[in-house]
């Protein structure tokens, strides 16, 4: 039986954190341990040009992911780690995908969605500031998993949205095409789907409240000291959904999370809670602070890997982009 495909990508738009860990990082660096899955993992640096306008910060960021996607695990002799401007059949596909999609599906969006009711509520026109990057960013989105004849793609609840318009797509080009792609499902674990940030919010770039995954162990500190607690005093009972909570269970053992709901229901103080929890997120993220540090700093290892990932993405999907240019009658 062919391998099953696993495919995941994370756009450079900000320093990686805790919540592109457990909700995309973890699931596909483990799924690639398993040894019956074929797995691309990407850089989508043309999904971060939406937002990303510097170009020594998209430098620096496309690095940054890169670097990080190595450090949390992935082994290169095993998946394919590329840039998603390296393989231009992306940007094909996605011109191809575009003349069977629906306006209304990107009108529905949640971006863009999101975009036009923020203008609302300033009182602006609906489309001000919304580029087309952003409008048709679930079509590149949806090239990006139909070119690799993805079964599944792990992400974080937020990309649900984007796997069912890449279904979408997929299903409307078989409809008037045939069966010539493969329709992907979101691999979503429930216990990490939306991990929370500081503000108790989603976790994320764009809201300014993330723990960062690799800042170094004085900061991390900070930020976990930074966590909003109630009130109450030492001896009372801690309620088991405050942020350290949440996150002691994501880095600790069972075992550990079974003692801390002990001293959280006997009333543990918060300063000695975050200091536990500082201590299980230090020890699960020294080893790869590490590594990230090491590549940072010898970032041509990093170079050849992305290269060398580049041209094994491109032999995958040339194959599909001439399955679908003999379908629609241009091969
Ligand atoms: P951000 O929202 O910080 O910009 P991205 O959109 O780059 O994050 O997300 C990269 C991957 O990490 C996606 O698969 C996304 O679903 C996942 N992810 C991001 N934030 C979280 C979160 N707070 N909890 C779980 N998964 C998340
Ligand atoms: N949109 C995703 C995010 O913001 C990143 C992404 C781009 C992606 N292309 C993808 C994720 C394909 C999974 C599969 O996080």
């Amino acid at each position: 039986m062919n391998k099953q495909i696993v495919l995941t990508g994370i756009k450079p738009s900000g320093t990686p954190h805790v919540g592109n860990y457990f909700g995309s990082l973890k699931p596909a660096i483990e799924a690639s341990g398993k040894g019956t899955f074929n797995e691309f993992f990407f850089i989508a640096d043309y999904h971060a040009l939406t937002t990303v306008k510097d170009k020594d910060q998209m430098a620096f960021l496309v690095k940054d992911i890169a670097c990080t996607w190595l450090a949390c695990g992935l082994d290169p002799k095993k998946s394919v780690i590329y840039r998603q401007s390296d393989v231009p059949e992306v940007f094909e596909l996605a011109t191809i995908l575009g003349n069977v999609t629906p306006k209304g599906l990107m009108n529905r969006a949640h971006a863009y969605k999101a975009a036009v009711a923020a203008n609302s509520e300033a009182g602006r026109e609906g489309d001000h500031g919304v580029n087309m990057g952003l409008y048709t960013y679930p079509i590149l989105m949806a090239a990006d998993i139909l070119l690799f004849d993805t079964n599944f793609v792990p992400v974080g609840q937020d990309q649900k949205q984007h796997i069912e318009i890449a279904a979408d797509i997929g299903a409307a080009i078989n409809a008037i095409y045939g069966k010539v792609l493969t329709i992907p499902k979101a691999q979503i674990d429930e216990a990490t789907a939306v991990v929370p940030g500081l503000d108790g919010r989603k976790m994320s770039k764009s809201y300014g409240n993330i723990i960062p995954l690799f800042a170094p162990p004085q900061e991390l500190l900070k930020s976990v000291k930074s966590i909003k607690t109630d009130s109450s005093a030492v001896g009372d009972p801690k309620p088991l959904d405050s942020l350290v909570f949440v996150l002691y269970k994501l880095f600790a053992t069972a075992d550990q999370t079974r003692a801390m709901e002990e001293k959280f229901k006997k009333g543990i103080g918060w300063g000695e809670a975050k200091a536990e929890l500082f201590d299980v997120m230090n020890f699960k993220l020294s080893p790869m602070r590490d590594r990230y540090n090491y590549l940072m700093a010898n970032y041509l290892e990093v170079e050849n890997i992305l290269r060398d990932g580049a041209t094994r993405a491109r032999t995958a999907a040339r194959q599909t982009i001439a399955r679908v240019r003999a379908a629609i009658g241009v091969d």
